[in-house]
């Protein structure tokens, strides 16, 4: 059964080796309900990795992880989209020759017609995608069959966090969306972020640049060599450098 009061994601004593590799080492982490947290550490430290074991991408060696208060076994990416994770990468997760709205609905496509004539129902799919563009701010008249390999780093990203809206995830992982993307669009993810909090939607936000990171979360984790050292770091009472200073091990947060 869900649990309502239980947090969202609960990662327990997570583990991970890659060969001898050990990239994860007894990692606790648990995700509120509308929370927006950052996650931020070296290269290198981890970061991704956990959260590709929280999306199902790569296998973990032991520990448990539970959503709603319910245990989970996360072995496939699409495990981790039926427990309502989305994640977003910047540009892996779309296909660049399919049309907008054939992204939006990869996997999930809305069909019509009866079980013996069953259609993809394209119709209704570019509609929605027409839609889902304006909501994620996307003003620009671009039509839902553009390919994405037509739009900006910045709009593909918009796409991304509008399918992640749309299936109504309750967590929505942004690993380093922010990179190579330009004031404006930065300034648009940004915005995305805080949207998504507005509609109780819980972020995860990687990004190296701490600036980004400080104006969207409300709590920072930091790891340093497969391990969380902090997990409760504010960004109304920390300043950049004390972070700086947990990222590099100057400084150990209690
Ligand atoms: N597929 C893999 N096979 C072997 N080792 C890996 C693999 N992926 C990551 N690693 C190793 O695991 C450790 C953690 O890597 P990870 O990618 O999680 O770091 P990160 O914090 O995301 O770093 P960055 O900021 O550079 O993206 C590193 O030592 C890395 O070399
Ligand atoms: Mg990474």
């Amino acid at each position: 059964m869900a649990n309502a009061e239980a947090p969202l994601v609960e990662m327990r004593n997570i583990e991970k080796f890659y060969g001898r590799i050990h990239a994860l080492r007894g990692v606790n982490l648990s995700i509120k309900k509308g929370e927006i947290v950052g996650l931020l550490g070296d290269n290198g430290a981890g970061k991704s990795t956990l959260i590709k074991v929280l999306s199902g991408a790569v296998p973990y060696t032991s520990g448990e992880i539970s959503i709603k208060g319910r245990p989970v076994k996360l072995k496939t990416t699409n495990d981790a989209i039926n427990a309502g994770i989305e994640t977003i990468y910047q540009d892996s997760a779309l296909v660049p020759q399919l049309s907008i709205a054939r992204n939006l609905f990869l996997g999930r496509e809305l069909r019509k017609g009866s079980k013996f004539l069953d259609w993809m129902d394209q119709e209704e799919m570019n509609r929605v995608a027409s839609e889902l563009l304006l909501r994620v701010g996307i003003t620009k008249n671009i039509p839902p069959t553009t390919p994405i390999g037509s739009l900006s780093g910045g709009e593909r990203q918009a796409v991304a966090i509008a399918r992640a809206m749309y299936f109504d995830s309750d967590i929505i992982i942004l690993d380093e969306p922010t990179n190579n993307l330009g004031v404006a669009e930065t300034q648009g993810v940004l915005q995305f972020v805080r949207d998504a909090r507005d509609s109780g939607h819980s972020c995860i936000f990687i990004a190296h640049n701490i600036h980004h990171v400080f104006q969207v979360v409300d709590r920072m984790v930091v790891m340093r060599r497969g391990e969380i050292v902090a997990d409760d770091l504010n960004p109304k009472t920390c300043s950049i450098q004390d972070v700086e200073d947990v990222i590099t091990g100057e400084y150990v947060a209690v």
